[in-house]
């Protein structure tokens, strides 16, 4: 890697990249040892994401991950990540205010973090704008919101049919209009992905959403193949399996993503 690729990733560096037709790649991390390897591998976010609650502390959703585990882990990726934008999730109900979610952001800035991310929209949209005002980064996650696990009756394939598919599009609109700086969109049926990233003001990062949003995540233990107890989504390539190591699987999701060869059509969802 040279030494501008090497550069931090800044928050404006993600409309920059994106507009010079650069694919961003994303992989959820919570340790200092795999951060080094996804770092070196010139991964371009890092999320220190609350999916934490499943495949680090075995539980069944990511409603019983608090703030304080949240920055436990970012201060682990930190100390070891020196490029990669680190994103941070606000944990269940941490947002569920402004005031507590600029509390919960504060201390997810202090630990390491560079952005933070919140799922949904509705009530939440004034909590970016209250966030945004005061100087904290936001990427937004729409689509397949693992907070909403028990309204949704399960983790299940969002924006189906024609009203969901408004709704969702509106919500992202909103979203940026809020100020959010980068939307995730995960379990979005491929062709409304390409729908909202097309129209999309702020880069779009796709999780079982297709190959046309602005980049791709991944949840790390999903790509090294590990057996986490449960069916592997549709959307997920052993990256380890090709790879032959760890840092050859995070190398040849990089390529794959900046290649845009993954995901491949039988990883998105049809309409
Ligand atoms: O917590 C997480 O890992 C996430 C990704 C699935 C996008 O939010």
């Amino acid at each position: 890697m040279t030494d501008s690729q090497r550069k931090p990733v800044t928050v404006p560096d993600l409309l920059a990249l994106r507009q010079a037709g650069h694919k961003l790649s994303m992989l959820t991390c919570y340790d200092a040892g795999f951060a080094r390897t996804l770092d070196n591998a010139g991964v371009d976010l890092i999320l220190v994401g609350d999916s934490l609650g499943m495949v680090v502390q075995g539980g069944h959703s990511t409603l019983g991950v608090t703030v304080e585990d949240i920055a436990y882990h970012t201060r682990c990726v930190a100390a070891a990540t020196r490029r990669a934008l680190i994103v941070a999730d606000l944990p269940f109900q941490a947002d569920a205010t402004p005031e507590r979610a600029l509390d919960a952001a504060t201390a997810l800035l202090r630990a390491g973090a560079g952005m933070v991310k919140l799922e949904g929209a509705g009530h939440k949209l004034a909590v970016i704008e209250y966030l945004v005002e005061r100087e904290i980064p936001v990427c937004a996650h729409l689509g397949l919101t693992p907070q909403s696990v028990l309204r949704f009756g399960g983790f299940k394939v969002q924006g189906r049919g024609n009203a969901a598919a408004q709704k969702l599009c509106q919500e992202a609109r909103q979203v940026a209009e809020a100020g959010a700086a980068l939307l995730v969109l995960e379990a979005v049926t491929a062709p409304l992905a390409a729908r909202i990233s097309h129209d999309s003001p702020i880069p779009t990062i796709g999780i079982g959403a297709g190959k046309d949003c602005d980049g791709q995540v991944l949840v790390l233990h999903d790509m090294l193949g590990l057996d986490l107890g449960h069916r592997r989504p549709r959307f997920v390539r052993d990256f380890l399996a090709e790879g032959g190591s760890v840092a050859g699987a995070v190398a040849a999701y990089v390529e794959a993503v900046q290649a845009g060869s993954f995901p491949a059509e039988e990883h998105g969802y049809k309409a």
